[in-house]
């Protein structure tokens, strides 16, 4: 069986490298190619993942990078058609929901290629979030579809998907957490930082709805200052939002150096995985509108202030610690005083959210086409 394995951006990089690790275990059945479509380019946004991460090098690197939406989905629809038509494969792997997981989905479905999506059936109902547009596309079209908890699953079926084309086998990202966990642990960066356990908040910030429109992306701000005069926010800023806050002149906001002196919200550049990842660890709070982070937090027991309006995650508000605020100023500081003014951490760890979710995968690939 010939997999062609499909990355683009950040947050797909974490999710596959359990499961080619996975593949590895079937030499004699699997052999698979890795292709990065190259949403992602910047030194800080791909590559430094795939060194943190042990993944082997793109075989095939289509180098698309940014545009907008149409041009992104277009180049790399144009581009990953020739490799299938070159490498002829029996299967593609796409995971996520950003551009690059409809483009290769669709492109792969045309050529009559069966496709694997991983991290299917969640639905956040808000069709203003390109991802949601993205996910609804690919899980339409695809043969298998791996969801991460139960609720993905109904989803799928109220959308009449065949029930024997879901696999529940759990969360890839989170094999990625539990694996790495214990060397995350032992890196210096918090002393370098000057930070203590529970003594600072992290902070991302970068959907389109939240830093394009610079009257919502100041009330934001003003809740993180607030917030940050009690407890500091390391804020590790996606190349967008550095644009945007440019843009808007809202530079006052923020503070940078090498060490974290005080109060305040501080810049970085976007942090390695397991960088980002010992800092998650011991923050007394996580503020974020990415999604991964919403269940990242949720198995590591700290506080998490999703600041959307919705989630395609709801367990992690119903399971985990994730508490959805939306973006209005006052919103925001209310949860955060709740989160700060309680003692410890809650929540449970959702189903199947094990370390295994790569290993299942692979057992069902295997069974039903190897
Ligand atoms: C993409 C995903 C989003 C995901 C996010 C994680 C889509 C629709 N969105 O959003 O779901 O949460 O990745 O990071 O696929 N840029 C750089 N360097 C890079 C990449 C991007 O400077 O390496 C800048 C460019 O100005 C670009 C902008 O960021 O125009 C947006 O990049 P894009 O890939 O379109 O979307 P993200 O906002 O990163």
């Amino acid at each position: 069986m010939k997999i062609l394995n499909i990355v683009g951006a950040r947050p797909n990089f974490m999710k596959m490298a359990p499961i080619i690790e996975a593949m590895n275990q079937y030499p004699d059945q699997i052999q698979h190619l890795l292709v990065h479509t190259g949403q992602h380019y910047d030194e800080k946004m791909s590559k430094a993942f795939f060194d943190d991460l042990g993944m082997p090098k793109p075989d095939i690197d289509l180098e698309v990078g940014s545009g907008s939406h149409a041009e992104q989905t277009a180049r790399i629809m144009v581009e990953f058609e020739k490799v299938c038509l070159r490498e002829k494969p029996d299967l593609v792997i796409v995971v996520g929901d950003v551009n690059s997981t409809m483009a290769c989905t669709i492109t792969a479905k045309k050529l009559g290629i069966k496709v694997a999506h991983v991290e299917a059936g969640l639905r956040s109902r808000d069709m203003n979030m390109p991802e949601e547009i993205n996910r609804l596309c690919t899980d339409v079209l695809c043969d298998y579809l791996f969801t991460t908890d139960r609720i993905a699953d109904e989803n799928l079926k109220g959308e009449g998907v065949a029930e024997e084309k879901i696999f529940f086998v759990g969360n890839v990202m989170i094999d990625t957490l539990l694996k790495h966990k214990a060397m995350a642990e032992q890196l210096p960066l918090r002393e370098t930082l000057g930070l203590a356990p529970d003594g600072y908040a992290t902070l991302t910030l970068h959907r389109p709805s939240n830093v394009d429109d610079p009257q919502v992306l100041q009330g934001i701000l003003d809740a993180l200052a607030e917030i940050a005069g009690r407890l500091p926010i390391l804020f590790p800023i996606h190349p967008r939002t550095r644009k945007m806050i440019q843009q808007f002149g809202f530079e006052a906001y923020f503070r940078t150096g090498e060490r974290i002196a005080g109060p305040g919200i501080w810049l970085t550049d976007p942090l390695g995985y397991l960088e980002f990842l010992h800092l998650n660890m011991t923050a007394r709070l996580v503020l974020t509108d990415s999604g991964g982070l919403q269940e990242e937090t949720t198995v590591l027991g700290v506080p998490c202030i999703t600041l959307r309006h919705n989630t395609e995650r709801p367990i992690t508000c119903e399971e985990g610690t994730n508490i959805l605020v939306g973006n209005h100023k006052e919103k925001i500081l209310a949860a955060a005083q709740t989160v700060l003014n309680r003692p410890g951490r809650a929540g449970r760890i959702p189903e199947k959210w094990d370390g295994h979710a790569a290993e299942r995968i692979v057992e069902v690939l295997v069974a039903r086409e190897g």
